[in-house]
């Protein structure tokens, strides 16, 4: 269906990574529908690249971050301002149905029937279930709604500094007026709720056609073993929380068999840092896709350049860059 589709948002190329295997996902199960996916302007041109390759269109749209730094702070997501950005999807207008859908979430089997939904169909949000969570929702395009969208956000600002907050205050009456729109928990199984809610993960898991990796903790944070197909450690502090082991690897099935191959051919094998390329038995999501240094002068040893930071003339935009150190840093940690 040409007038109907799917839509994700990558601020970055962290999150770009995230839409790249959602896509895939929903082409995997045979999705009848267009997919589209949103990007801010910083996002590399090699991810756009691949996200070329699995969207049928690839828009540039504005970042528009709430700035709302005491409301995400009761989050503890201080990064969350930029989903004001999401809302953004009511501007396209040329499709007349459409399902948003978070680069965090994974498709687990077909979901084309949810474009039999109206506006505003969603699933309860696992924290606050008569708020619905704004990470699988159902909507249609229309400029005067984008509009008026806006008018809300500058006049009353969002409960939790992110979309979810406007789109529950705009969409106030999701939870009594009409069950209809209230999609099945199924739509949009977000992670966390599989351990406060295990009994019901036994019987129900298995239903599951989307599942969202909500929460700080996403998987492009593991790493993956190839051999035994397994997921390693994250790299955020421990104690951060833990996703589902099972969706995780499911989800890096995705990542290294299909995005992984596009992203080296965009980037080219050398952009791997030392601490992936030297152990060929893992993939690891966090260096591939950032932008590499500039080769300064390649035939630098490292002793010289040494002595060039010493004498104060570091190279500031390529090879010691804040990037590049952290970067080697986390490898060091890893
Ligand atoms: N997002 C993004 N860049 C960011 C943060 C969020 O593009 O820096 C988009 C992305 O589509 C993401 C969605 O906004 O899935 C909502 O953020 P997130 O999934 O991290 O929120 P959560 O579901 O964990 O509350
Ligand atoms: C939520 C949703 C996410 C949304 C965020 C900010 O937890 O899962 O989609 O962007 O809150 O409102
Ligand atoms: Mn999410």
């Amino acid at each position: 269906m040409a007038d109907q589709a799917y839509v994700t948002l990558a601020t970055n190329d962290e999150y770009a990574k995230g839409a790249m295997v959602l896509g895939t996902s929903l082409r995997n199960h045979n999705t009848t529908k267009q997919l589209v996916a949103l990007i801010g302007p910083h996002v590399a041109e090699p991810c756009r690249a691949v996200l070329n390759c699995i969207y049928d269109e690839v828009c540039v749209v504005d970042i528009w971050d709430s700035g709302d730094t005491a409301q995400l702070a009761l989050m503890k997501r201080p990064d969350l301002g930029v989903t004001f950005t999401k809302l953004h999807c009511w501007t396209l207008t040329h499709y007349t149905k459409c399902v948003f859908m978070d680069a965090d979430t994974l498709v687990l089997s077909n979901i084309d029937e949810l474009f039999e939904r109206e506006e505003l169909s969603a699933a309860p949000d696992p924290g606050w279930p008569d708020c619905f969570n704004s990470g699988v929702f159902v909507f249609k395009p229309s400029n005067e709604t984008h509009r008026s969208l806006v008018t809300h956000c500058t006049e009353k600002g969002s409960f939790d500094g992110g979309d979810q907050g406007v789109l529950n205050s705009f969409f106030n009456t999701w939870s009594t007026a009409d069950i209809s729109k209230h999609l099945p928990f199924i739509y949009n199984l977000s992670s966390i709720s599989i351990y406060t809610y295990l009994p019901a993960f036994q019987k129900y898991g298995h239903e599951a056609k989307v599942v969202h990796f909500l929460g700080k903790l996403k998987p492009w944070n593991y790493s993956y073993d190839t051999q035994t197909g397994k997921v390693k450690g994250h790299t955020l502090t421990p104690g951060s929380g833990d996703l589902h082991p099972d969706f995780l690897v499911q989800w890096w099935n995705v990542y290294s068999s299909e995005v992984l191959p596009a992203l080296r051919d965009a980037y080219g094998e050398t952009l791997f840092c030392s601490g992936c390329t030297e152990d060929k038995t893992s993939d690891c999501a966090c260096e591939i896709i950032k932008a590499p240094p500039l080769p300064q002068d390649p035939q630098l040893s490292s002793e010289e350049r040494k002595q060039r930071w010493e004498a104060g003339q570091a190279d500031y935009m390529g090879v010691d860059s804040f990037e590049s150190i952290e970067r080697k840093l986390d490898c060091f940690l890893k």
